[in-house]
């Protein structure tokens, strides 16, 4: 796997190349964090639209600080680890340097804990709290709740999860669409290709001239926007992947 031709050429001709890699909840799977699309639609048993949509936390602010507290309890908890993809990840990053950027969907802490300093957090993270008013953001590590208010208004306002919902516009956007323009690969790992605008990354770095590749457990929705498509858990895949890059720059 990984040894076409094509990828060798690329990087032949050019041993210093940029390279954008997209992470979905696949790449945390084996850390023992649910991803979201292998349970009928529901997110450890609840609707997206109760629990990741401004309209279901006006509905029940309650339910929402329950269940993003519960999300960042297990991040936090001690039982869940980076595993041997994020590592591999940050290896890549402290052999490339800022030529390695890495753009998450996810919104647990794993791919810093792993090491990796250039990250973008495009849906948000746990590990952030921010107000409603003013949308100032805080770390967060505790649990959150509508008794928390700001600091930065006056009156105060209450505090919310920082993470991006459905209806919501990701973070980072301008700044993630430069690193796709510039980008040599662009790879995309552990994602369903089901959220916009991530699920686009692919087609806009094609178009760009970077060679594209996926690292799945299934081929994604978006797999004919991909040069290569390799099915495997990530655990294996990526450190892979990232063995090949570095023994060819
Ligand atoms: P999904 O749950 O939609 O997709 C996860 C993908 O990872 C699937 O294609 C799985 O086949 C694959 N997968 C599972 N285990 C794997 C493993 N061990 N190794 C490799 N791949 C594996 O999650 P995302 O695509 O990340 O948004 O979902 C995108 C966004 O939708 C999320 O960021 C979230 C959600 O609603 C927000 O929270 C705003």
């Amino acid at each position: 796997m990984l040894s076409k031709n094509d990828i060798e050429r690329r990087l032949k001709a050019n041993p210093h190349p940029k390279i954008v890699i997209l992470t979905g909840a696949g790449i945390s799977a084996e850390s023992g964090i649910k991803t979201f699309r292998d349970n009928n639609g529901l997110w450890e048993n609840h609707s997206v639209e109760e629990v990741a949509t401004p309209e279901g936390f006006a509905a029940n602010p309650a339910l929402v600080y329950r269940f993003y507290n519960e999300r960042r309890g297990q991040l936090l908890s001690g039982e869940v680890h980076p595993n041997i993809a994020h590592t591999a990840l940050a290896e890549l990053e402290a052999a490339l340097g800022d030529n390695c950027i890495v753009v998450t969907q996810n919104v647990d802490n794993l791919h810093e804990r792993a090491g990796t300093q250039n990250l973008l957090h495009m849906h948000g993270a746990l590990t952030w709290a921010k107000c409603v008013n003013s949308h100032q953001r805080l770390d967060w590590l505790d649990d959150l709740n509508s008794e928390h208010k700001c600091t930065c208004c006056q009156p105060q306002h209450a505090m919310r999860p920082d993470i991006v919902w459905f209806g919501e516009i990701p973070y980072y956007m301008d700044n993630i669409q430069q690193h796709l323009y510039e980008a040599d690969i662009f790879v995309s790992i552990g994602t369903s290709g089901n959220v916009y605008p991530a699920a686009g990354f692919a087609d806009f770095a094609n178009q760009s001239g970077a060679y594209t590749i996926e690292l799945n457990l299934e081929p994604s929705n978006g797999v004919s926007m991909f040069d290569e498509s390799h099915c495997g858990l990530a655990s294996e895949l990526v450190p892979r992947f990232v063995k090949k890059i570095v023994s060819l720059t």
